[in-house]
């Protein structure tokens, strides 16, 4: 099966590449190098021994879809291509919202005049807002979004629910990842955050290297056992082969769309990832606590029954190895 991987070269992207190649997929991807850097393609390979074809280009641009659709068979479409960063999207809604959305309508219209029907969409647990009911399913209220980038993700899973109800041959997969830290296991791809990290982790590891002075944990007056706040951490990996058991549901389900949350089900506060990243790396974190973060909420975490029921998707990795790979990819790597 080949697949086109739009966005294949950022952070999620490679990860999923890398799992695609070892399933035995063949991947043609698609990237700007907007927030990536060019050398991920050569490492991708190292990882994996394969090889893939690669296209640089905007999917605003509906020429390189037409030379990609034109140019290979593709069976599926996987679009991790967007903007991420919650803050700069309050600043630059224009640029989320172009970028998040327009690049989406252009790649629909490519897949429906190439007959090509079957899509695993990036969307964001960011799409539940401040969330009613913790554990998070997806059957809970979307909506109520605190910034474009969120908005972004909810627009699109409204267009594909209309696309899908106009045609269903359509097999669509919305997948709402929560948040996905740590590296591959090799340390030789991983998180690269262009500038000073706005997440958690890449900030922490940046602490840890010596390369920032403290870490401002943002708050420790929510309502959560330590005050700080809670999410749901999720290896990147694991969340990669989220994506290949997406696949293999769109392949051999009847057609359908399917929306799943992509998590482990377990919450952690800032102080239990400081409180790991200290104990497994063997590493100091300076820290001091400061006001809350605008648009932050008190607790995140998924009830991630419906993936391993449906898609028989358990996350194995543990907070010690998300923890651990991070650190071992920022050594390897700055
Ligand atoms: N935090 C700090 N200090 C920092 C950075 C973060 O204390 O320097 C805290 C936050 O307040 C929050 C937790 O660490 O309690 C996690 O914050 P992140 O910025 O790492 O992640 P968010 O939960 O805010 O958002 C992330 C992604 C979104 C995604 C969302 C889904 O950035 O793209 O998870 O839950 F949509």
């Amino acid at each position: 099966m080949k697949i086109l991987v739009t966005g294949g070269n950022g952070y999620i992207g490679s990860h999923t590449c890398v799992e695609l190649l070892n399933n035995g997929y063949e991947v043609v991807i698609l990237d700007n190098f907007s927030n990536s850097k060019k050398e991920n393609l050569a490492k991708i390979k190292e990882i994996t021994n394969k090889d893939f074809k690669f296209y640089e280009g905007n999917m605003l641009d509906r020429s390189i879809l037409d030379t990609i659709f034109t140019e290979n068979k593709i069976d599926a479409v996987i679009d991790f291509a967007a903007y991420k960063a919650v803050g700069e999207s309050v600043l630059k809604p224009v640029e989320y919202y172009t970028n998040n959305i327009s690049t989406v309508l252009v790649l629909l219209s490519a897949m429906k005049d190439y007959n090509v029907k079957k899509l695993v969409f990036s969307s964001s647990a960011t799409v539940y807002g401040d969330p009613e009911v913790i554990p998070i399913t997806e059957e809970c209220k979307t909506g109520g979004t605190t910034n474009p980038y969120g908005t972004s993700k909810l627009f699109v899973e409204q267009i594909l629910k209309d696309l899908y109800n106009s045609d269903n041959t359509f097999d669509i997969a919305i997948l709402r990842y929560f948040n996905p830290i740590g590296a591959h296991e090799s340390g030789i791809i991983g998180e690269e955050p262009n500038g000073i990290p706005a997440n958690l982790l890449p900030y922490v590891c940046k602490v840890a290297s010596g390369k920032l002075e403290c870490l401002s944990i943002f708050g420790n007056d929510y309502d959560t056992k330590d005050g700080t706040g809670v999410r749901d951490y999720i290896h990147v990996v694991d969340l990669a082969i989220g994506h290949i058991k997406a696949l293999e549901k769109l392949n051999k389900e009847q057609h359908g769309l399917f929306i799943y949350n992509l998590a482990t089900g377990t919450g952690y506060s800032v102080l239990d990832i400081v409180n790991a990243f200290e104990k497994v790396n063997g590493v100091k974190v300076n820290y001091k606590i400061v006001g809350r973060r605008a648009g932050d909420i008190a607790t995140c975490y998924s009830n991630p029954t419906k993936a391993k029921e449906e898609l028989g998707f358990i996350a194995t990795r543990t907070l010690e190895d998300m923890c651990r790979d991070a650190w071992n990819y920022e050594q390897k790597n700055r």
